[in-house]
């Protein structure tokens, strides 16, 4: 048996949007997933979460309802850090992005989970490198960056800090390839390649909207129109959340400079609470699902 067929066992840590989506994708693969949160309701939602995308799937024929039950069944929700990983052949991360919540959680993490584990951190921007120095093995840490909504996404960005090795980034891009996703390598810069363009265009926009050169709904409908975008940089924030781009954006400020300062816009709705599709109102109102 090869080591990645032998590999069944996987524990996401954080079940907001990217580890319920996260999770979803590994059960659907075959794998036994345990989840944890510190939040019952964050649990709760996610739950519901998984159940309306399979249920999506069923309706569109791309899984049949023994596979959507299946794949439920191999799905344990709300389970104590120190459980989930204790017996885990892979971990992933995905909690807030704070390098202070990332470390406290890996070494959480490395306390508990077995040596042979691959552990990964679903971080936008943040460096793999200075994570893994919550580990006793850094090596064994790689970026394994999903997009949303993780279901759909084809794309993994996998990340090597300083001192993964090898074997784990080739362990990783098989672990992708389970999970139906395509694979990109990256060295660990601020931002990787996908979230410092993918920031640069949203933050544009923003400055846009906030010096009156158009409306959101416009700007957006240029780049879907115009560029064939499937959706434009200001609903794509709303989808992606407010709060996260600006979390990404202060870090890439300090990392790499004036371009990526953050716009007053952006941060003054996030105190405002208007964070996008979460919280149903952003650069538009949301309502179940549509804007
Ligand atoms: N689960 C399962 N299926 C889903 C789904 C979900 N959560 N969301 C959408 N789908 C399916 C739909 O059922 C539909 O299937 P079909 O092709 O068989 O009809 C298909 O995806 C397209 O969905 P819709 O018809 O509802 O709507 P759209 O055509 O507008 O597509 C979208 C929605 C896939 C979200 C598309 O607009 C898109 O690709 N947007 C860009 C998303 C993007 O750029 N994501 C990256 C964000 S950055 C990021 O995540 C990085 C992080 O670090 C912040």
């Amino acid at each position: 048996m090869s080591e990645l067929a032998s590999i069944g066992r996987v524990a996401v840590i954080g079940a907001g949007t990217m580890g319920n989506g996260i999770a979803q994708v590994c059960a659907q693969a075959g794998y036994t997933v345990a989840v944890c949160d510190v939040s019952e309701a964050v649990v709760a939602k996610a739950k519901a979460a998984v159940a309306g995308s399979l249920e999506r799937m069923v309706a569109k024929a791309k899984l049949t309802g023994e596979q959507r039950d299946a794949t439920l069944a191999r799905l344990a929700w709300g389970v104590p850090l120190e459980a989930a990983v204790g017996d885990a052949d892979v971990v992933i991360e995905a909690v807030p992005e704070r390098m202070d919540l990332k470390l406290d959680t890996f070494r959480r993490i490395d306390a508990a989970a077995p040596a042979h584990a691959l552990l990964g951190s679903n971080t936008s921007s943040l460096s793999i490198t200075e994570i893994a120095s919550a580990l006793r093995d850094p090596t064994r840490l790689v970026g394994m960056h999903f997009f949303n909504p993780v279901p759909v996404m084809e794309l993994l960005e996998i990340v090597r800090g300083l001192r993964t090795s090898d074997a784990h980034i080739e362990r990783a891009q098989a672990l992708a390839k389970r999970i139906g996703k395509t694979s990109i390598v990256v060295r660990d810069v601020a931002g990787f390649a996908t979230s410092r363009l993918g920031v640069i265009l949203g933050v544009e926009a923003m400055r846009m909207v906030e010096s009156g050169v158009a409306s959101a709904e416009d700007i957006d409908r240029a780049m879907e129109l115009g560029y064939r975008h499937p959706m434009g940089p200001l609903k794509l924030t709303d989808l992606v959340g407010l709060d996260v781009r600006l979390a990404i954006l202060d870090h890439l400020h300090r990392e790499l400079g004036e371009q990526f300062r953050p716009p007053a816009l952006l941060r003054q709705m996030v105190r405002a609470g208007k964070l996008g599709k979460k919280s149903g109102e952003g650069f538009y109102v949301w309502t179940d699902e549509k804007k």
